[in-house]
């Protein structure tokens, strides 16, 4: 494996420069959440990726040692909820640092639970299971999904992030989708 060190030189590269390097992804923070058991899991998941608009694919990654991976293939759909920038809280809990006292409001539609205060909502079907290295791809189709303009929250590089200023973005406004700027046949 290796990396371009500051001379130019090709240099082998540890799990830690690769954290470094893929930390300058700048993502969202997602809770991944099923009903399972009677009662509600979450799981903080940052790895949550749009796959194909038509149909409409996303995938989520989970690491194989999760609880989520054990649970989510005896269950086949998961909800996605996409944090505003005031739930940072709420990332760290269920990224498996309790917060004492915490809140977490869900509201179950169609026996898949979604978090409260969330920026974008999805539920999603699973429709292909790919094992890759230590962590495994959950591909599905979006059954259902919600939004409202309000600053997300943010992670990079290893650290919570914000939007510096937000400016909210009517469906009808111009934006690069709109205008056809990401269709290849355009
Ligand atoms: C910002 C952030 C993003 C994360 N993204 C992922 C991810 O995409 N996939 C994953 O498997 N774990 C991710 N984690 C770690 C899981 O949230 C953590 O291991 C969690 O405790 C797993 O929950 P579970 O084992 O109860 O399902 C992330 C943690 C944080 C704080």
């Amino acid at each position: 494996m290796t990396a371009l060190s500051s001379d130019g030189r090709a240099v082998s590269f540890t799990s830690r420069d690769f954290r470094h390097a893929l930390g300058r992804f700048a993502s969202g923070v997602t809770i991944v959440t099923v009903h399972h058991e009677d009662h509600t899991h979450g799981m903080t998941a940052n790895a949550f990726v749009s796959v194909s608009l038509d149909p409409p694919l996303v995938l989520v990654s989970l690491d194989n040692r999760s609880n989520m991976n054990r649970i989510l293939p005896g269950i086949g759909r998961y909800g996605v909820s996409v944090l505003a920038e005031d739930q940072e809280p709420l990332s760290n809990h269920f990224a498996g640092k309790p917060v004492e006292g915490l809140h977490a409001g869900f509201t179950l539609r169609d026996g898949i639970p979604l978090l409260e205060g969330a920026v974008a909502h999805f539920i999603v079907a699973v429709s292909e299971i790919h094992p890759a290295g230590d962590h495994t791809l959950y591909i599905g189709q979006v059954e259902y999904l919600s939004w409202r303009d309000a600053p997300p929250l943010l992670f990079y590089a290893g650290n919570y992030q914000r939007l510096r200023g937000h400016k909210a973005v009517q469906p009808d406004e111009p934006s690069l989708f709109s205008m056809g700027g990401f269709d290849p046949k355009a």
